[in-house]
C-alpha cells in the first residue's frame, strides 16, 4: 500500500494533522515544530488496554515506554487513559510525578539506577522496579528497610531471542548489556538470590527484546523462551512466578518499506502473544500471569510529524540535490545514529507529485547532520513547509541543544485545536545554567 494514499490532505492541498492545517500550525507556532495527534496517542492505548481486557480478562496492565516521548501532557494522557507507564531515569519519573501520575502504575527501568534514583523511586512509591543487577537488589533490599517497606520488583531477564532490527536497539542477543542471561545460567542465579532478599518481594521477569520489530513469531519466540525458564525455576527452586512483563518493540511505517498497521492492528500482536501465553502456560500447567506490556514507539511515533521551513537548495550535478531546513540532527538523531529512513512531504503543497529525489539536510555544522536521505518530493523551493512523518518517538525525546540550536516545541492537535505541550526555548534558556567563574573574570 502506498501510505502517501492515507495522509490527509485538504481542499486547500495542504497536510492536515489531527484535524488542523499543517501550514497554518507552522505560520502560528513557527519551525521547526513538532506536532503531536492526541487522538492517536488515545487510540494506541486503547487498543492495547481494550486487548488486555477482551483477551486476557483483564489480568494485566500496559505501560506506556516514556522513553519515546516524555514531556507532562503525555503522562496526563496516559493516566486518563487508564494505563501505566514505565520510566528509566529519575528525571522521567520526575516528570511523570509531576503531572500527577499514579506512582503504583510506574514501573522503573535501567541497567544502571543511580542510587539516588533508587531512593527517589521508593519516596515516589513506584509500583514496581525491574532489577538489572546484584548490586542493585543489595541496594534496593538496603533501601527498603530503612524505609520499611517490602518494594515489589520483577527481573529483567535476557531470553536470547534476536529480532531483526537496528543492531544498537536490539537488547536480547547474547551480548547486551541488559538482563540476566538464561543461557548461562545467570537468570537462574540471580531468581534465587532475589528471593532470599526480606525487603524485596519477586513478582516475576521482564524482557524486552528490541525495537521496531514486526515479526509477531519474535515476540512469541520470548514468550517461550520465558515460560521454559520459569517452569524449569518451578522444578529447581519452587518458585512460581506471578507477573510477566514482556517489554514492547513492535514497529511502526516511516516509510513504505515499512507494513502500515492500522491501530486496530496493533491488537493483533498482543492478540499472539497472549495466545502463545495460553497455550505455554497450559503446556506447562502453569498459572495465567499478570501480563505487562511496555509499547513506546508504536503509541507516539505514528502520531508525530515535525514540520520544518526550507531555506537554501544545493544541487551538486549528477550528483544530489540538498534541501536545507531550518531543523536537523539536534532535533531529529536519527539519521545520524542509525541511518534511519523516513517520509518526507511538502506539507503547502500536499497534493503535487512527488518527482525528485533529495536529502534533507538540516543547519549544523556537520557533514552528518541529515534529517532524512532520499526522500521523493516536488521540486522544493526555499519557504516551503516540510513535513517529516512518524516522528513521534524517540525525536523530541532524543533531541538536543547542538550548535545551541533550540529543541524544538511541541504542540498538541485535537479536532483541529493546537495547544503548547512544551514551549519554545530562548536564547536566555540556552546560557540558564552557564557559569563564568571568578577565574575568568
Ligand atoms: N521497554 C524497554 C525496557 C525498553 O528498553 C524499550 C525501548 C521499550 C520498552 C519500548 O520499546 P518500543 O515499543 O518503543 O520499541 N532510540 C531508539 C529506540 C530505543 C529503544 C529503547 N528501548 C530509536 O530511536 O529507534
Amino acid at each position: 500500500m502506498n501510505t502517501r494514499e492515507t495522509l490527509k490532505i485538504n481542499k486547500k492541498g495542504h497536510l492536515e494533522i489531527g484535524g488542523a492545517d499543517a501550514v497554518d500550525l507552522a505560520k502560528q507556532f513557527g519551525t521547526p515544530l513538532y506536532v503531536m495527534d492526541e487522538q492517536y496517542i488515545r487510540d494506541m492505548c486503547r487498543v492495547y488496554r481494550d486487548t488486555i481486557d477482551k483477551e486476557y480478562g483483564g489480568n494485566g496492565l500496559v505501560l506506556y515506554a516514556s522513553k519515546a516521548f516524555s514531556c507532562l501532557a503525555v503522562y496526563k494522557i496516559a493516566a486518563q487513559e487508564n494505563i501505566g507507564v514505565d520510566v528509566v531515569s529519575g528525571g522521567e519519573l520526575y516528570t511523570a510525578i509531576k503531572a500527577g501520575f499514579p506512582a503504583d502504575k510506574i514501573y522503573m527501568h535501567g541497567n544502571n539506577k543511580l542510587p539516588q534514583e533508587l531512593e527517589y523511586a521508593l519516596d515516589c512509591g513506584v509500583g514496581t522496579i525491574v532489577v538489572d543487577a546484584y548490586a542493585e537488589l543489595d541496594l534496593l533490599d538496603a533501601l527498603s528497610e530503612k524505609k520499611g517497606i517490602r518494594q515489589n520488583i520483577l527481573l529483567r531477564i535476557n531470553p536470547g531471542v534476536e529480532a531483526h532490527t537496528h543492531r544498537f536497539i536490539q537488547t536480547a542477543k547474547t551480548d547486551s548489556k541488559f538482563g540476566f542471561s538464561i543461557a548461562d545460567g545467570s537468570a537462574r542465579n540471580v531468581t534465587a538470590y532475589a528471593l532470599q532478599k526480606k525487603n524485596l518481594c519477586l513478582k516475576g521477569f521482564h524482557c524486552h527484546i528490541g525495537s521496531q520489530i514486526f515479526e509477531k513469531q519474535s515476540f512469541t519466540l520470548a514468550v517461550d523462551k520465558m515460560f521454559d525458564f520459569m517452569g524449569a525455576l518451578r522444578n529447581e527452586l519452587g518458585y512460581e512466578a506471578s507477573a510477566l512483563n514482556l517489554g514492547g518493540g513492535y514497529g511502526i511505517w516511516y516509510t513504505d518499506e515499512d507494513a502500515k498497521i492500522s491501530s486496530v492492528e496493533y491488537a493483533l500482536y498482543l492478540e499472539a502473544i497472549i495466545s502463545e501465553l495460553k497455550s505455554k502456560a497450559n503446556e506447562l500447567n502453569f498459572p495465567l500471569p499478570y501480563l505487562v506490556i511496555e509499547p513506546g514507539r508504536s503509541i507516539v511515533g505514528e502520531a508525530g510529524v515535525t514540520l520544518y521551513t526550507v531555506g537554501n537548495i544545493k544541487e551538486i550535478p549528477g550528483i544530489k540535490k540538498y534541501v536545507a531546513v531550518d531543523g536537523g540532527m539536534f532535533d531529529n538523531p536519527r539519521y545520524a545514529l542509525y541511518q534511519a529512513k523516513y517520509t518526507a512531504i511538502l506539507a503547502n503543497r500536499a497534493d503535487e507529485a512527488a518527482t525528485e529525489v533529495v536529502s534533507v539536510a538540516g543547519k549544523c555544522c556537520e557533514s552528518g547532520d541529515i534529517v532524512c536521505a532520499n526522500v521523493l518530493l516536488p521540486p522544493a523551493k526555499s519557504g516551503d513547509i516540510l513535513a517529516v512523518l512518524s516522528t513521534g518517538a524517540y525525536n523530541y525525546s532524543m533531541a538536543s541543544n547542538y550548535n545551541r540550536n533550540f529543541v524544538p516545541p511541541v504542540v498538541l492537535v485535537k479536532d483541529g485545536k493546537a495547544d503548547y505541550i512544551v514551549k519554545p526555548q530562548t536564547y536566555e534558556d540556552l546560557v540558564r545554567n552557564d557559569v563564568i567563574p571568578e577565574s575568568l573574570k
